[in-house]
């Protein structure tokens, strides 16, 4: 079998004209959506992602507002940061752009953002919604695999998926989002023995490992839906997880990188930006 390839580029395009006339109503309001992010210290990858989302807002009309530190910054001045980024009106969504330098506290920084503003959903709250099964801002990557999922024309009840990788921004979000939706998950890592075992019973293989090369053709079942996340810079090209010209052969369905699971993302945390801002518009808090 040889995979049908799921284009990242055009999904995310569609998805990015969806938003447009959920823009205006808001600009004839008077709300001119507002994405502020935070970056710290030089980290070629992130300066890559965070150039790919403002090219998005600027696509959209989103205002994008880039705030950055040196890697020395102590921790109170970013979170001082976020705090008025918070009370600014401004200002829709926020998020703080990882990894975060060595001797800064990630999870006090994440919670320091004001929940209805949380455009990626990491915060305890928003992270706490979806383990009651009331997603709201949920997390970018997740939320752009499932509308692949749904792309490939997979049900998601019953389905056995194998996640590889259980970081924040993709692996654990998504298990809990799979579960939400009746999938038998199994969540999996580089660690996990024997993990062609595991990988090779799946429906559905979502690799988020960052591990280039880790999935190979024979740790898949034939005519699975394969999704491929890893995101890796290796001199200076963005490498998957996934074997991508062996396992074509063997899947039915396959995302590429790059032009696969990265753009969507981005264009998930525009929509994310847009529902914080329609909900700050109705003088929603995101504690409701
Ligand atoms: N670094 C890599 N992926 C992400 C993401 O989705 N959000 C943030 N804030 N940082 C990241």
């Amino acid at each position: 079998m040889t995979a049908f390839t799921l284009d990242g580029k055009k999904l995310a395009s569609e998805l990015e004209e969806s938003l447009k006339p959920r823009i205006a109503a808001l600009l004839k309001k008077k709300v001119k959506p507002c994405l502020a992010v935070i970056m710290a210290g030089e980290n070629d990858a992130s300066a890559v992602y965070v150039a790919r989302k403002e090219d998005a807002c600027k696509r959209l009309g989103i205002i994008s507002k880039v705030v950055k530190f040196p890697a020395g910054v102590p921790q109170e001045k970013i979170i001082k940061e976020i705090k008025k980024l918070n009370r600014d009106k401004k200002v829709h969504g926020i998020l703080v752009q990882l990894p975060l330098p060595a001797g800064i506290d990630k999870a006090k920084a994440i919670e320091a953002i004001a929940p209805e503003k949380d455009a990626d959903g990491f915060t305890p709250y928003n992270l706490g919604l979806l383990a009651l099964g009331a997603e709201r801002l949920a997390p970018c990557t997740p939320k752009g695999v499932l509308k692949f999922i749904e792309l490939a024309g997979k049900k998601f009840e019953g389905a056995r998926v194998c996640i590889v990788g259980h970081g924040l921004a993709a692996g654990m979000p998504l298990a809990i989002m799979l579960a939400n939706r009746n999938c038998t998950v199994s969540v999996c890592d580089k660690f996990t023995q024997n993990l062609g075992h595991e990988t090779s019973q799946a429906d559905i293989l979502i690799s988020c490992a960052g591990v280039p090369g880790l999935i190979k053709s024979e740790m898949v079942k034939d005519g699975a839906v394969v999704i491929d996340v890893g995101t890796t810079l290796v001199e200076g090209k963005l490498k998957g997880d996934v074997d991508f010209a062996a396992v074509k052969e063997k899947a039915s369905f396959i995302t590429p990188v790059p032009g696969g699971v990265g753009p969507m993302t981005v264009a998930c945390l525009m929509e994310n930006t847009v529902i914080a801002a329609e909900g700050i518009a109705l003088g929603r808090s995101g504690k409701k």
